[in-house]
């Protein structure tokens, strides 16, 4: 706990790029750090820059009400990361700089952490974590194997607002977590 609340420390002085310059706050994330499942996001928008917490926005209590469903929550099984813990102006794409000077934050937290799964929430998580070649279209749902870790990517919240055609088949995939977190608990349990 004390490597953790050091490396939240160290992150919160960062200033490795520009996106330091026009932050309000490092969001470095929120929930268990003892969770086995970690949520990666793109990186923080106006409300979360603001209140220095990923996910607080209409997207962050969609993305509540989905994780409700399969007894999941940030306040007590998951941790909720991002790509870039900065604000990128105006809430475009982080770039791929930006993403790269960042990168060495959501290793060490994956170091840390130890999280059996991984799930990428849409396409820029998905494409810096597990290929960049990842169609969200394509390969959501999908499992990865890494180093030990089983990733998933879907689709990022705010799409799901945009477009409601994508809530059944996310439904799906949120339910396939549901099964694969269930069956590593029963592999071995509380490790
Ligand atoms: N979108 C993200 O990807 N992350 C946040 O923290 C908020 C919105």
């Amino acid at each position: 706990m004390q490597k953790w609340t050091q490396l939240e420390e160290k992150c919160r002085e960062c200033s490795k790029c520009e996106l330091s310059k026009t932050r309000t706050n490092v969001v470095f994330g929120v929930g268990n750090p003892a969770a086995q499942i970690l949520f990666i996001g793109e990186g923080p928008g106006e409300n979360e820059d603001l209140k220095g917490e990923p996910f607080v926005g209409r997207a962050g209590k969609l993305l509540d009400d989905m994780l409700k469903i399969i007894g999941l929550s940030r306040e007590k099984n998951i941790y909720i990361a991002n790509i870039v813990k900065c604000r990128p102006p105006a809430n475009r794409d982080p770039l791929p700089g930006e993403r790269e000077a960042c990168a060495d934050w959501i290793y060490a937290q994956i170091e840390l952490l130890k999280p059996r799964i991984i799930v990428c929430l849409g396409r820029i998580a998905a494409t810096s974590m597990i290929d960049p070649e990842f169609k969200i279209t394509r390969d959501h749902g999908k499992w990865y194997d890494k180093d030990g870790i089983r990733y998933m990517a879907i689709y990022h919240p705010a799409a799901l607002l945009r477009d409601v055609h994508k809530r059944p088949g996310t439904f799906a995939d949120l339910k396939e977590l549901e099964r694969m977190a269930k069956k590593l608990q029963e592999q071995a349990p509380g490790s």
